[in-house]
């Protein structure tokens, strides 16, 4: 991760409004609260845990993370979550030492990592260190473990065998998973859609759902498994949305229709909603695609065939590539062309590269001979691709370049002056991977240009013309 960067004003500004709504019932009394792992999700789960009141404490394995964070400084890019931990440092420590956390804490999140291993399950051995650790270091322990990781279904259950296995009776467990979005974070925990909790001890959940209460959350209180199923299931139907409105852009390109139009159609029936139907080059990102194959992989290993998610994978692999057939159908052979691709992150607002379409069109780019320029506001390296330059403004980017690819949707992208620009490529080809361009300016800007489902000329007139 980059060090943090300014954002604009109003994006903090929705972040500081969300926590400024939260105000604790006179019942509230806050807890001690302790979170393994201080990442992404450790880190604003700890930080807007002492927002609400909590006093809590963190800890790591990495000393220089820790060491940070007791400077003050936030190892990760995540808009208002720098204010938020200066305004309440005085709740928040930073421990290397489990005994530490242990002392201090009655309740305990886990957020470490659980990234997908080879077989495309999820690795659980920084869960199951902690279970070791624990029970060598706290044999008396009477902890409450909260998961907040995203961990597979039964993982509740091999985490209570390997506790009771190892005398540690007196600890509980709670599944209360994430649905945190990368640059919406603190929104997103201060204001959530649902707060989940499964547990088979029902004193355990309410204390548990007792740390939620300043937010007067919609609570879902259910059984382990079910918590556990609710966060795949979730991040598996908003990718296969994303997969499906792709697949329809890509009919769309067909038969001369606007995707962009038929999703807000589409979205106007409440049953459907129009959140996550937005066409492009596919979904990247540290959740979907590694939950979406670890669902999958989840029910191939209890012998269920899921048909569905193998779709949804595949779709968005391909549609990453059909940039490649775009580029070859206006340029030809791309063999030294210069293509700049404008964003890098996997979206906007963060500096998050995991599973960044960038990665994958930029070596497939490569491996067709052509050059590769990249620009991103925040990302200044393309580290596991080699040869890609990286231009210090998306203006230098477009100099001499044969096409201009949009991969991430940054407000910088669509602000650039696209009508002065078309001069200084060599040849106005761009392909918009985000449909963040409006296509008829780009065609009266002189471009050649091609979105996802949308073409020029699909405007009311457009369709037609088209008959
Ligand atoms: C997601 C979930 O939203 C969150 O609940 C979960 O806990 C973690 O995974 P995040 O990965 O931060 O959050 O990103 P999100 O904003 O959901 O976008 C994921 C990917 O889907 C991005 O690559 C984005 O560009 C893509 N996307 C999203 C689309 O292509 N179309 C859409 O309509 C929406």
């Amino acid at each position: 991760m980059t060090e943090p960067h300014a954002m604009p004003d109003d994006e903090t500004s929705a972040t500081a409004e969300a926590v400024a709504a939260v105000e604790a019932p006179p019942s509230f009394t806050p807890a001690r609260v302790g979170v393994i792992g201080a990442g992404y999700v450790g880190l604003v789960t700890g930080v807007c845990m002492a927002a609400l009141g909590h006093q809590v404490t963190l800890r790591d394995i990495d000393a220089r993370k820790v060491a940070a964070l007791n400077d003050g400084q936030v190892p990760i890019y995540e808009p208002g979550l720098d204010d938020l931990m200066a305004e309440h440092a005085q709740r928040l420590t930073y421990t290397l030492s489990l005994e530490r956390l242990l002392d201090r804490s009655d309740i305990v999140f886990i957020a470490v990592d659980t990234p997908p291993s080879y077989s495309g399950d999820a690795d659980l051995s920084r869960v199951m260190g902690f279970v070791e650790e624990l029970a060598n270091l706290g044999p008396e322990a009477r902890q409450i473990l909260v998961m907040k990781s995203t961990v597979p279904v039964g993982t509740g259950r091999r985490v209570r065998q390997m506790l009771e296995a190892r005398g540690l009776h007196g600890v509980g467990y709670v599944s209360n998973p994430e649905f945190l979005k990368e640059g919406d974070a603190i929104a997103d925990f201060m204001n959530p859609d649902r707060v989940v909790i499964g547990a088979s001890d029902p004193e355990h959940a309410d204390r548990v759902a007792g740390l939620y209460e300043p937010l007067q959350a919609k609570i879902l209180r259910t059984s382990v498994p079910t918590a556990e199923m609710v966060k795949y299931a979730s991040n598996a139907f908003l990718a296969t949305k994303i997969s499906f409105i792709n697949e329809i852009a890509n009919v769309c390109e067909e038969v001369g229709a606007d995707v962009a139009v038929v999703a807000d159609g589409m979205g106007m029936d409440s049953r459907i909603g129009r959140a996550f139907l937005k066409a492009g080059i596919g979904f990247g990102g540290s959740c979907f695609p590694k939950d979406v194959t670890a669902l999958k992989q989840l029910a191939g290993n209890s012998g269920y065939h899921f048909q569905l998610l193998t779709s949804v994978i595949e779709v968005n692999e391909l549609q990453k590539r059909r940039v490649i057939g775009k580029l070859k159908k206006h340029l030809g052979d791309l063999r030294g062309a210069r293509i700049a691709l404008l964003g890098l992150a996997f979206k906007p607002g963060t500096d998050d590269m995991r599973e960044a379409a960038s990665l994958v069109l930029a070596g497939r780019l490569i491996a067709e001979g052509a050059q590769v320029v990249g620009w991103d506001p925040v990302v200044k390296s393309l580290d596991g691709v080699s040869g890609v330059q990286i231009a210090a403004t998306a203006e230098q980017a477009l100099q001499g370049a044969d096409a201009a690819v949009v991969v991430t949707e940054w407000p910088e992208v669509s602000a650039l002056e696209w009508t002065r620009l078309s001069g200084a490529m060599n040849r106005a080809v761009v392909i918009d991977g985000r449909n963040a361009l409006d296509p008829e300016l780009m065609a009266v800007a002189g471009y050649t240009y091609e979105g996802i489902g949308r073409l020029p000329g699909l405007g009311i007139g457009g369709e037609q013309d088209q008959g």
